[in-house]
């Protein structure tokens, strides 16, 4: 029995006083929780929270883990919309993150009680139409954020962005929810909107969102908790000894769902359970949480007004009135705010007296200081078990807050912080209130559940560049080049454009998209400059599949009418070709053909020296006459081209019907040349990378395919899977198989479909622009055939991203490789390079160069890389190469000249003397 006296203001005669203050306290003795019990509360807790995380689901506390692994650490950026759901308000944010920093906007809508409680497509479809508002208020309608969905309810979570809905708590009740996806739910709902996209990344409760906004500000925290209109913690608990941790949403507000607590459990609490939506569950919530304080109050005060010790016995049909009492009231009251208790009183339509006012007061103060005593006796069972988890004596640890309770009530912080202290005296715990909301900690959340996957996937890409490095040594190395899949060929090109550079050159380009000719004049009059003209000419199927003669004889062809057109058919220039296709060189005029790639398979070429025959065919023209030279490849030339403005370019690559790059190597690490002093540029003929099966584990049946129907099976694995060339075809041979299984075109499939090339590269291109994308994709869709649905508009786009981004991926794994070789070879810590790089498929893709930039910049983070685009192609670069050439042979004809005259001279002296 609790015996105070603190009735003594009370203006009743003495005895009755006595009498008054006795019932009082019988009434409000439930409610005084001795230190004995709140440790049981506490034991009770910890039981809970480990059978909770032993049965996984079926106990009072679910423990339902929430796929969070960890805790912000300020790398997370971008913008991201939030939805806040489940709390007093629903609330739509846009958060952006900018270096440690996060901006914020938000609007708060009102889910009116008939949406909380009718259809779940209502409720869903009113959740859409607000964040269709917030979006026009934010300018926002076509941005396709990502987005974080804070959803304050008990959810089973299989991943991320996925939360199937045990049952509703609190006030909402609305049907065809629980056991249902709410993630799901939200994206039909957009989707039967039809006028902005989103892409949901993660599913959160609103404890996670908490937790995870307070530890963007301390490290520390790793405790969300609410108390609000309900009361939930999460913690980071260690699911097991090699991933650590994850985010574990307990539902404690199910504890005594078993009957655990019913031994504390009061009259008026068993009022309020049958009252509730939910009776028999959430318990622990029930007698601590905001929604049902208030209720708890108005079931005493009506108990003491119905034994005549409040309001002079008079109950009226407001006191009888459910939810009248809220607990906002409990909170003012209790600040006890100029006596102001008996206006609330009044505007509840209570007239009470000074009296009452006081015995109000009393009552809220023991409901409310009950409620956080068991909130610190179950935040002590967390806190401990965190410690004892982690093998430590003492926990220093911060939990994150939120919820009006907590902030608004004054003296619920207190008795919360002193409770747990008592009661886990071995933790150290800071209370955190959370400033912005879960909004800011789900979006939060949705950032790093971007960066895990991109770690993820940087973990195979990381794998991929690793064995790319791997496959570089090999191609280099005497005994391991036979059998290695790249190629590694040296180019005879040793430097960079140093300025001195200077004439009248002709390139030929061929083995791209178009085949060029290019007159490049260099000259020197105060400072470098070039002048170049150029001509494109036809290269018809039949020609570059006929015969190599006919080839040859067409190049030839198209270089003399090139000269006659300059006017210099005369005249005998220098010639560099770029050639792109693998060769074996011994010196920079000379070129054997490996093989073909690409389109190319023209007859008696593969094995011979393409300088030969490229000179045979003037020859035999008679008409004019040529130098070539030099060959090169047009990745060379791209190098070359992009060096003569950028010094620091020592890698070209080619991203446009094939795939290629080329490197400056140590001389001393190139088996195949002699000498050790100085670099070489070599050609890696990167295509042929998984020639030996090595990329078996990530080639799907599409590149498969592709392969089949090759010119060149078996060969350039690595571009069939990146390269213009095959970049069409693989998003067309992706939908057909979706098409035939209904899930595009609603299972037509149309000729055109089915017609190999039909779908191209550039068309990849046109739809991922996101401006023209939509009214592109009608029309290359409507050019095979398709009537394609808004749904197959986003499917069709979907996997032009899909195949895209696998390219830069790929590509970017690769490069990597080549930045890593080149740090390791100059040995520094840090690499300052440019990487020179031409192809339609880089040039043309409107994402392409961005996503290759940003996975290298992620694969090789210690590098400053820079990529140039070559604006010139690679006949500028060949050009370059054949300038050096030309000055080489020159200065070396003159040295011969010299030599010979010396030699005669000494062997004139010779003569004489002896
Ligand atoms: C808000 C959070 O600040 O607090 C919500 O953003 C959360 O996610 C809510 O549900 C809890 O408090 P209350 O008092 O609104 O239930
Ligand atoms: C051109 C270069 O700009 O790009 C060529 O001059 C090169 O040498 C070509 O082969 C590669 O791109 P694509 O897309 O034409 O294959
Ligand atoms: C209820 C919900 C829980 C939520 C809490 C606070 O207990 O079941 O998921 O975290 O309210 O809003
Ligand atoms: C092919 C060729 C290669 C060329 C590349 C880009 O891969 O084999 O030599 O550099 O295409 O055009």
């Amino acid at each position: 029995m609790c015996h105070h006296n603190r009735f003594l203001l009370l203006n009743v005669a003495k005895s009755d006083i006595i009498s008054l203050v006795f019932q009082v306290d019988e009434t409000l003795c439930p409610f005084k929780l001795s230190q004995e019990q709140l440790q049981l509360v506490k034991a009770r807790m910890r039981a809970g929270l480990e059978a909770g995380l032993k049965t996984k689901g079926s106990s009072a506390i679910k423990m339902l883990p929430s796929y969070v692994y960890r805790t912000p650490d300020g790398t997370e950026h971008g913008k991201y919309l939030a939805l806040d759901l489940g709390g007093t308000n629903f609330r739509a944010m846009m958060v952006n993150f900018k270096r440690q920093n996060a901006r914020l906007y938000h609007k708060i809508y009102t889910i009116p009680l008939e949406i909380m409680q009718g259809t779940g497509e209502e409720l869903f479809d009113h959740i859409a139409q607000c964040v269709s508002d917030f979006l026009d208020y934010m300018g926002m309608k076509n941005a396709h954020l990502p987005a974080g969905f804070t959803f304050s309810f008990p959810c089973e979570q299989t991943a991320i962005d996925t939360g199937t809905l045990v049952s509703w708590t609190k006030g909402y009740k609305a049907t065809d929810c629980e056991g249902h996806d709410v993630v799901s739910m939200l994206r039909e709902a957009i989707k039967r909107r039809n006028e902005f996209d989103l892409d949901i990344v993660a599913v959160v409760n609103d404890t996670v969102g908490t937790m995870m906004s307070c530890a963007y500000e301390d490290p520390q925290c790793e405790i969300g908790l609410i108390a609000g209109t309900g009361t939930n913690v999460c913690y980071m608990e260690e699911v097991d000894a090699e991933l650590s941790k994850m985010c574990i949403n307990t539902e404690w507000g199910g504890l005594g769902d078993d009957g655990s607590l019913d031994d504390i459990i009061t009259p008026y609490d068993m009022e309020v359970n049958q009252n509730s939506i939910n009776p028999g569950r959430q318990r622990f919530e029930k007698l601590t949480s905001g929604m049902y304080l208030g209720e708890i109050v108005r079931q005493v005060l009506l108990d003491l007004t119905r034994g005549g010790l409040l309001f002079r016995g008079h109950v009226t049909e407001t006191l009888k009135t459910p939810g009248i009492f809220e607990t906002k009231y409990l909170s003012q009251i209790e600040r006890w705010e100029k006596l102001c208790v008996r206006s609330i009183l009044q505007q509840l339509g209570l007239k009470g007296t000074c009296d009452d006012s006081i015995i109000v007061k009393e009552v809220c103060g023991a409901v409310s200081r009950r409620a956080a005593q068991l909130c610190g006796a179950g935040m002590a069972a967390v806190v401990d078990k965190i410690r004892e988890n982690r093998g430590l004596d003492h926990l220093n640890i911060t939990v994150g807050v939120d919820g009006a309770l907590y902030k608004l009530h004054p003296h619920f912080s207190r008795v919360l912080k002193d409770t747990t202290e008592v009661l886990a005296p071995q933790c150290n715990v800071t209370f955190l209130p959370s400033e912005e909301g879960s909004g800011k900690g789900a979006a939060l959340i949705s950032a790093v559940a971007r960066q895990m996957h991109a770690d993820s996937l940087s973990g195979t890409l990381l794998d991929i560049m690793q064995q790319f490095r791997r496959e570089l040594a090999k191609g280099l190395g005497r005994d391991t080049n036979p059998t290695a899949a790249l190629k590694m060929l040296p180019t005879f090109v040793r430097s960079i454009p140093d300025g001195s550079e200077k004439g009248d050159f002709i390139a030929l380009d061929l083995g791209g998209s178009n085949f060029r000719i290019l007159r490049v004049k260099v000259s020197h009059e105060k400072k470098q400059t070039v002048q170049m003209e150029s001509q494109i000419y036809d290269t018809p199927e039949d020609i570059i599949h006929g015969s190599g003669t006919r080839l040859f004889d067409h190049v030839a062809e198209c270089l003399g009418d090139f000269m006659e057109k300059q006017n210099i058919k005369d005249k005998k220039l220098p010639v560099g070709f770029t050639f792109s296709f693998p060769c074996q060189q011994t010196k920079l005029d000379e070129g054997f053909l490996i093989t073909w790639t690409k389109r190319f398979k023209a007859g008696g070429v593969e094995g011979m020296d393409v300088v030969k025959l490229l000179n045979k065919a003037i020859k035999k023209r008679g008409d004019y006459d040529a130098d070539i030279m030099a060959v090169v490849n047009d990745t060379v030339g791209t190098m070359m081209t992009c060096g003569f403005d950028d010094q620091r370019c020592e890698v070209g690559i080619i991203i446009g019907t094939g795939t290629n790059a080329c490197y400056m190597e140590e001389l001393r690490n190139i088996d195949l040349v002699e000498g050790d002093e100085g670099r070489m540029c070599v050609n890696t003929e990167w295509g042929a990378f998984g020639d030996d099966g090595r990329l078996e584990d990530i080639r799907t049946e599409f590149d498969r395919e592709i392969d089949r129907g090759s010119i060149n099976p078996g060969k350039q694995l690595f571009e069939k899977m990146v390269s213009g060339m095959y970049m069409g075809e693989l998003v067309r041979l992706i939908l057909v198989k979706m098409a035939r299984e209904g899930l595009v075109f609603e299972g037509r499939i149309t000729p055109e479909l089915l017609t190999k090339g039909k779908f191209e590269t550039k068309h990849i291109s046109a739809i991922e622009k996101s401006k023209e994308g939509l009214s592109k994709a009608r029309e290359i869709l409507t050019r095979l055939g398709v009537e394609p649905s808004t749904d197959d508009f986003s499917l069709v786009s979907q996997v032009c991203t899909v195949v895209s981004f696998r390219s830069a991926n790929l590509i970017a794994a690769a490069l990597a490789g080549i930045l890593m070789r080149l740090k390791e070879n100059k040995g520094v810590a840090r690499l300052r390079t440019t990487v020179g790089i031409d192809g339609s498929l880089y040039k043309m893709h409107p994402q392409y160069a961005r996503r290759l930039h940003k996975a290298v910049r992620r694969l090789v983070p210690d590098t400053d890389v820079r990529f140039l685009l070559s604006e010139s192609g690679s006949g500028k670069g060949a050009a370059m190469v054949t300038a050096v050439a030309y000055r080489l042979t020159y200065s070396s004809r003159i040295f011969w000249s010299y030599l010979q005259s010396v030699h005669a001279f000494f062997s004139i002296y010779h003569r004489n003397v002896f």
